[in-house]
């Protein structure tokens, strides 16, 4: 009788951890991640524009990833033709509206990323050495990241 009541209280505290350990595992996760302080200024833009301009940061990406390539492949050619496609061209076809919305020190940090995209593109064609294309990967690289700690975009 004695045994049998303490095999059930057991049970019981048993199941009680359990339940409380399956709790914080599952809801007291998302609790436990603390968020860095978010300073950035925000830049609202019309749905269509936000939306060109993150497709046009993808592409940032992809480029620069298709330069890295050619830089280990020794293929100024490649280099050339993924930097030409974020360089003046690109530039040219900003949308006037997204001139506009954009505060003057974002539009310059735009500009800039454009212009060292087709410096890259120009000195490969012209002169090709890897580290002359480094070293402007670097500046462009910051450029980025100056840009990314100063805005965020909403949709207005
Ligand atoms: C003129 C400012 C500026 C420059 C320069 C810039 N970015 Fe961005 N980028 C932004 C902003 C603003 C966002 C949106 C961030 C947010 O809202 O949290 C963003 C978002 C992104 C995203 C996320 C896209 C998505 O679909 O959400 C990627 C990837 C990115 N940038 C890559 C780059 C790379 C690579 C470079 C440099 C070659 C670069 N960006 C240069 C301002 C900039």
């Amino acid at each position: 009788m004695f045994t049998k009541k303490i095999l059930i209280i057991s049970n019981i505290i048993f199941v009680v951890i359990i339940s409380i350990l399956v709790y914080i595992l599952l809801f007291m996760g998302t609790e436990m991640v603390k968020l860095p302080d978010d300073t950035r200024i925000v830049v609202k833009y019309e749905p269509d524009l936000r939306d060109l301009v993150l497709n046009e940061m993808r592409d940032y990406l992809e480029v620069m990833n298709e330069i890295q390539q050619g830089l280990a492949e020794n293929n100024p050619d490649k280099i050339v033709k993924a930097a030409t496609r974020q360089g003046q061209i690109s530039l040219e076809a900003t949308p006037i509206r997204l001139l506009k919305l954009s505060p003057l020190a974002c539009k310059q940090m735009g500009f800039r990323g454009h212009d060292i995209f087709q410096s890259i593109a120009d000195s490969a064609r012209v002169n090709f050495s890897k580290e002359t294309t480094i070293n402007q990967l670097a500046e462009l690289t910051n450029n980025c990241i100056v840009c990314h700690r100063t805005y965020k975009v909403e949709a207005q």
